[in-house]
């Protein structure tokens, strides 16, 4: 396994490798659910082919300084696990080879990024897009893979590369949960055993909503009820950030179940936020 920390340093090692190339971006404190868009890369472009992971705390993307300066940092075990998974370039820059002193420059999206997680966290998707688009440039994958868990990144992202043309193929991967039903997270390992404890809370309040799909129900307010019952019994340190069921397709809120939908959630347990998504289809 090779490693790079400078956008001149990618480039050099670019020069070696074989197409196709399967990238996986990341911000590292590496779980499961990372691993299996590594194994699933591997998959597609086969032993000949490169799976390149960056591993990238990207600055552009918080919005709230606490949310950066806490997010968990584990490269050496990030590298460890890398290497047995047979990935073969890993870039993990600093903020400061990464972005110039002067950057300037971003990609905005303005219309899948007006409910969750863009309404309640200001100018994240711009971010995710600069440093994806940026990534893109520097790794010239043929295909990238995302996550599920992270359903509106995931669309943001397909729209990005569909409307600025980017030559790579966009791949999502279903989310990978521990037992109980908690989706892996890198913020799970910050939460208190007691909101550990609660967390799998989230996918029940989605799994309720989801069992009315088989009713044929055709009314969003009652799916958003029967998630929210899930969450009446919480405790206290758990905040509700957003409880909605939008369009697969815009990511706009519903006013009746005639299309593929999706209800997705986001909230606090004290200073840890933690998000999960379900498809709704009620034809
Ligand atoms: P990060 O949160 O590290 O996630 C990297 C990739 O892993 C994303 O595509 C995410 O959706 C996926 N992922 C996370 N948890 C998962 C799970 N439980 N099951 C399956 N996939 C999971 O998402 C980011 O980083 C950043 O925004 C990034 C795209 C790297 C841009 O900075």
């Amino acid at each position: 396994m090779n490693t790079s920390t400078t956008p001149s340093e990618l480039r050099e090692a670019r020069a070696h490798w074989q197409a196709p190339i399967a990238f996986v971006p990341t911000m590292g404190a590496l779980h499961q659910g990372h691993l299996s868009l590594i194994q699933q890369a591997r998959e597609i472009v086969g032993e000949e082919g490169t799976v390149v992971v960056s591993i990238f705390v990207n600055p552009l993307q918080f919005d709230r300084p606490d949310d950066l300066k806490n997010y968990p940092r584990t490269l050496p075990e990030d590298l460890r696990y890398c290497q047995e998974e047979g990935v073969d370039h890993v870039f993990h820059p600093s903020s400061a080879d990464f972005y110039l002193g002067d950057h300037s420059i971003q990609v905005l999206e303005k219309k899948l990024a007006t409910h969750l997680c863009g309404a309640s966290r200001t100018g994240h998707f711009d971010g995710v897009c600069t440093v994806v688009l940026k990534l893109f440039n520097l790794v010239q994958p043929s295909h990238a893979l995302f996550g599920k868990k992270d359903y509106q990144q995931l669309a943001i992202i397909r729209r990005m590369v569909r409307d600025l043309s980017s030559p790579v193929e966009i791949i999502g991967i279903e989310t990978h949960r521990e037992s109980d039903g908690l989706a892996l997270s890198s913020r799970n390992r910050n939460l208190t055993a007691r909101d550990r404890a609660d967390a799998p809370r989230l996918r029940k309040a989605l799994l309720a909503a989801q069992n009315l799909a088989a009713t044929g129900e055709r009314q969003p307010a009652r799916y958003l009820a029967a998630a929210q019952q899930q969450l009446a019994g919480a405790p206290v340190s758990f905040r509700l950030d957003y409880l909605e069921l939008v369009s697969q397709d815009t990511l706009q809120p519903l006013s009746t179940l005639n299309e593929r939908a999706v209800i997705a959630i986001a909230a606090f347990y004290g200073e840890v936020r933690l998000i999960d998504n379900i498809e709704i289809d009620a034809a």
